[in-house]
């Protein structure tokens, strides 16, 4: 592949972010009285306010420059017709056929396969709801536990929390990790005859989530269910019938998907089974629409006006010209605390990589770590370190307008006077001017010049909680562009499973196996936890 910062259009950004190093963002407000109206992108109910970040009107048009050069507008129309985009797996990155109202431009058989699968997803909500489905002992079900981790966990995990409000029974609960503490102390607030589970994995090979489906279903067992009793509490949501089968699930109660949907993209597909069930059919399809409608938005809209793509740039300006190693999310809206794992995964097994899709090195940086948790209460933590630490860390703030009256003000003042702290800092003068004492004067001063994101939403409901996603998977698609690389395959997860398999035989069989010393005496500590 060319190497990237050979690239006049990379050049002319490098040459550029040197000249403009010393480029302070509070002179740049008072040389430019139209620079928030200038910096900012509107889209699909969304507003982008980037006008905090160090860049100028130029510096975006050298990062627009460099999306052209990438072909990034045909790179967005090849996953709009389905072009097999993610090519170390020959295969689409589709999910924006999921979301796509029926005739929307899709081939047929794309269409009535995603639509059979959620009108089946309607249906048994519908069943599951209304009380017609039952439980062995012939009890309504009362909670659903979606089994499933990564992709098939925090996507709808975090859409069910972010939409808390709008659910009715039942409740719909997550289990993931493969520590069997979690799936113990869910069940044993469970009541079995009126349970369901649903396993979500895309394989139905994960270990973890096959690991605590087995769990559940011997607690069924336990608690007198008999063998014809378990398929009236489990279903199964993948693409392998096979192995749902044999894990003993009826595939007639089995919602399929594709292999064109990425596990982390899945939440739109059948992997949104849990989240039809805790908020109803009409809120999924909500949620559908407001991706829909930021998916016509990325597709159409010139790219200076397009959220996803500035988004996108901004974070390619901070990460590979001004060199800044994450990217902090601050959602200030309480029920989007899982979005920042959520959007780990997105990012971070998207485009945390150092081969380009072609197989070459990339030689530029690639996904910044991406952390963050919600605000309030982050500003109680480590934004001490965001205001002062000795690395300049970009900031996206997420802000949901919902509600009135002096709690929501509360709220809004936070985030805004985060963002403006960031930015406009605090000098020494200023500090003395308040009568500090001089041997406290430079503890109290902030330097400022930090950059952040402002992503506005009137309200957090489904359609804009569904656009909001869509925004950050199109951005992750376009930074992926950008560096050359396939967004949609995560070989790097492999190695640790094959290890993790290897390391169980051991310390079940009793076996030795061929380890560094340093695994070895972990393993063998393992074994004797006494010993310790
Ligand atoms: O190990 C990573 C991963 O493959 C993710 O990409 C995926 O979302 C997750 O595991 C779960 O996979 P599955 O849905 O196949 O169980």
């Amino acid at each position: 592949m060319t190497d990237i910062e050979q690239t006049p259009a990379w050049r002319a950004l490098a040459a550029h972010a040197q000249a403009s190093s010393h480029a302070d963002l509070n002179t740049l407000f008072a040389q430019d009285p139209a620079r928030a109206n200038n910096l900012r992108v509107q889209g699909s109910g969304l507003l982008l306010d980037y006008s905090k970040q160090r860049l100028t009107p130029e510096t975006r048009d050298l990062l627009l420059e460099l999306a052209r050069s990438c072909d990034l507008p045909q790179a967005i129309a090849a996953m709009f017709v389905g072009e097999h985009i993610n090519k170390t797996e020959d295969r689409a990155a589709w999910h924006v056929a999921l979301r796509a109202p029926r005739d929307t431009g899709f081939p047929d058989e794309v269409h009535t396969e995603v639509h059979k699968v959620l009108d089946a997803m309607a249906g048994f909500t519908d069943n599951l709801r209304s009380g017609l489905w039952r439980g062995y002992t012939g009890e309504t079900i009362t909670d659903v536990v979606n089994i499933g981790i990564g992709g098939s966990d925090l996507g709808p995990r975090m859409v069910c929390r972010a939409l808390a409000g709008l659910e009715s029974e039942p409740a719909v609960h997550f289990v993931a990790s493969v520590d069997p503490q979690e799936m113990h102390d869910m069940l044993s607030r469970l009541d079995p005859a009126r349970s369901l589970f649903i396993v979500t994995s895309k394989s139905f090979t994960t270990a973890e989530t096959l690991a605590n489906a087995s769990a559940a279903r011997d607690w069924l067992r336990a608690n007198g269910a008999g063998e014809e009793d378990i398929a009236k509490h489990f279903v199964a949501v993948s693409t392998n019938a096979q192995a749902v089968a044999d894990f003993g699930i009826d595939t007639a109660n089995m919602f399929g998907f594709w292999d064109w949907v990425g596990g982390r993209f899945s939440l739109w597909s059948a992997v949104g089974l849990s989240i039809s069930l805790a908020l109803g059919t009409e809120n999924l399809r909500e949620l559908l629409s407001g991706a829909h409608a930021m998916d016509e938005h990325f597709r159409s809209a010139p790219l200076q006006q397009n959220l996803p793509v500035m988004l996108a740039l901004v974070g390619i300006w901070n990460r590979n010209f001004l060199n800044m190693p994450s990217l902090v999310v601050a959602p200030y809206a309480q029920r989007l605390e899982h979005f920042p794992a959520w959007l780990q995964q997105l990012e971070m097994e998207s485009n945390g990589k150092s081969t380009a899709a072609d197989g070459s090195p990339v030689a530029v940086a690639t996904a910044p770590a991406i952390w963050g948790s919600v605000g309030t209460n982050a500003q109680h933590a480590y934004f001490q370190m965001l205001h002062q630490g000795s690395d300049v860390l970009p900031v996206d703030f997420i802000l949901s307008l919902a509600g009135d009256g002096p709690r929501r003000d509360q709220l809004v003042a936070n985030c805004l006077a985060q963002a403006e702290a960031l930015m406009t800092g605090k000098s020494a003068a200023q500090v003395r001017a308040q009568g500090i004492s001089e041997r406290l004067v430079t503890h109290r001063s902030f330097a400022g010049n930090r950059p952040s994101n402002m992503l506005v939403l009137e309200k957090l409901d489904a359609r804009n909680l569904g656009a909001l996603l869509a925004a950050y998977e199109h951005k992750t698609y376009v930074q992926g562009v950008i560096w050359g690389i396939n967004s949609f395959d995560q070989w790097g997860v492999e190695l640790g499973k094959v290890l993790a398999e290897r390391i169980l035989d051991e310390l079940q069989e009793g076996q030795a196996g061929q380890h560094d010393a340093s695994t070895q005496a972990l393993i063998d500590i393992a074994k004797r936890p006494a010993d310790l």
